[in-house]
């Protein structure tokens, strides 16, 4: 038997629960509304968003779903590349010939090139005069889309995700900017902006001297409820022949406080090392080659972080982080209250700390919460 639990992205049988979520995303969908969608690291955005993009195209066929992955980007050309590519796979969905000459004429400047590939598909490539402005290039990609749609009454959502990235561009402003006035005046398209690095992402949109100030609703991913999680792992050991008590599960959700990419990672080490039934002893193994397996990524973190960041993470994985600036967590953390302030706004920027309801300071990532408890 296969191990059941996934890494990558959780799709068909491997995706668990997400009911409300699906539901309220697909109902801004069908508002044509615009949306930022925002999470930690791996709290299954894009599993998310895939499924519910492939839900639309098998329920309604009057949509058309676009989806662009912005992280490799690193100058505007492959900003274009990638949103010309993604708009041309969603109104084709299958690239055949037909198809060819029903796009012929989407774009004005950017001149798409396809090539029939042995095994008779197609791959795509762009060429445009390197001379055209951006402006132009963006208004032939969002204005193509829109008028395409209308022509043929449809309707449309883009999902950018990784949008962030955008920020890194010299030319983050203006293409902010250009994409904000389309986005405004497109009526039957909803965009979603997704991303992981949460405050970059919220500060485009939260900002009021920035291009998109108050352009989409503000929806925050959360984790996987308790009970869905822990049903879902119960199933997966049952489907492959092996048993896992509902306690155990319990224990496997919570010992990672639920962040989903470790629950599954955690459950997917725990049902390697079992024969029939998961034993708590398995599960505390299991939790000890889980944070061997990451602890390189949070070595590589620590180098990075200077003395007061680094004194700041050991005090709250010590002391816990409600009283941060009290007389008694500054006395104990050894840093003064400035030098706390700073290492807050650091350690927030970089994610590595968030602030929970109640005011209480915490690392993301639980993990390596543990890995540090380790350490010190
Ligand atoms: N609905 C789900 N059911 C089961 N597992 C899930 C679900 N959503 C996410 N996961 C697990 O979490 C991990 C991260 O998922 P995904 O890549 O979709 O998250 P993300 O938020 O897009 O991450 P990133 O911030 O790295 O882009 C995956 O390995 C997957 O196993
Ligand atoms: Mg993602």
């Amino acid at each position: 038997m296969k191990n059941p639990f996934t890494l990558g992205l959780a799709s068909d049988e491997k995706f668990c629960n997400r009911k409300k979520e699906i539901k309220e995303l697909k109902t801004f969908i069908k508002n044509s509304q615009n949306v930022v969608i925002y999470s930690p690291r791996r709290y299954g955005k894009t599993s998310l968003i895939k499924k519910i993009l492939k839900d639309i195209n098998k329920e309604n066929k009057n949509f058309i779903t676009i989806y662009a992955d912005l992280f490799p980007i690193s100058s505007y050309q492959d900003l274009v590349e990638i949103l010309s590519k993604a708009v041309i796979e969603g109104i084709g969905r299958e690239i055949n010939k037909s198809f060819i000459k029903k796009i012929q004429n989407l774009f004005k400047s950017i001149v798409p090139s396809f090539t029939i590939k042995p095994d008779g598909s197609f791959s795509i490539s762009f060429s445009y005069n390197p001379n055209i402005p951006i402006e132009t290039l963006l208004s032939d990609i969002f204005e193509g889309l829109n008028n395409y749609i209308t022509s043929k009454k449809l309707e449309v959502v883009v999902v950018l995700d990784e949008f962030q990235e955008i920020t890194t561009l010299p030319e983050a402003h203006k293409i902010e900017g250009i994409i904000r006035s389309y986005i405004q005046n497109h009526q039957n398209i909803s965009y979603f902006f997704v991303g992981s690095r949460r405050r970059l992402l919220l500060d485009m949109f939260t900002d009021k001297n920035k291009p998109f100030y108050k352009s989409s609703f503000l929806y925050e991913l959360k984790k996987i409820p308790e009970n869905e999680f822990v049903r879902c792992i119960i199933k997966n050991f049952e489907k492959t022949g092996k048993i896992c008590a509902e306690a155990i599960a319990r224990k496997i959700y919570n010992l990672v406080e639920g962040y989903p990419y470790y629950v599954q990672k955690f459950s997917s080490i725990s049902w390697d090392l079992t024969n029939k039934k998961v034993t708590e002893k398995t599960v505390l193994q299991a939790l000890e080659i889980l944070i061997n397996i990451e602890k390189a990524d949070f070595e590589n973190v620590w180098i990075n972080l200077n003395y007061s960041e680094k004194a700041l993470l050991k005090a709250i994985v010590k002391f816990g982080g409600s009283q941060i600036f009290s007389k008694d967590f500054i006395q104990k953390s050894g840093l003064s209250i400035g030098g706390i302030q700073k290492a807050v706004k650091s350690l927030l920027e970089k994610d590595i700390i968030e602030q929970t309801q109640n005011k209480t300071y915490r690392l993301t990532d639980p993990v390596m919460k543990l890995w540090l408890l380790r350490e010190i």
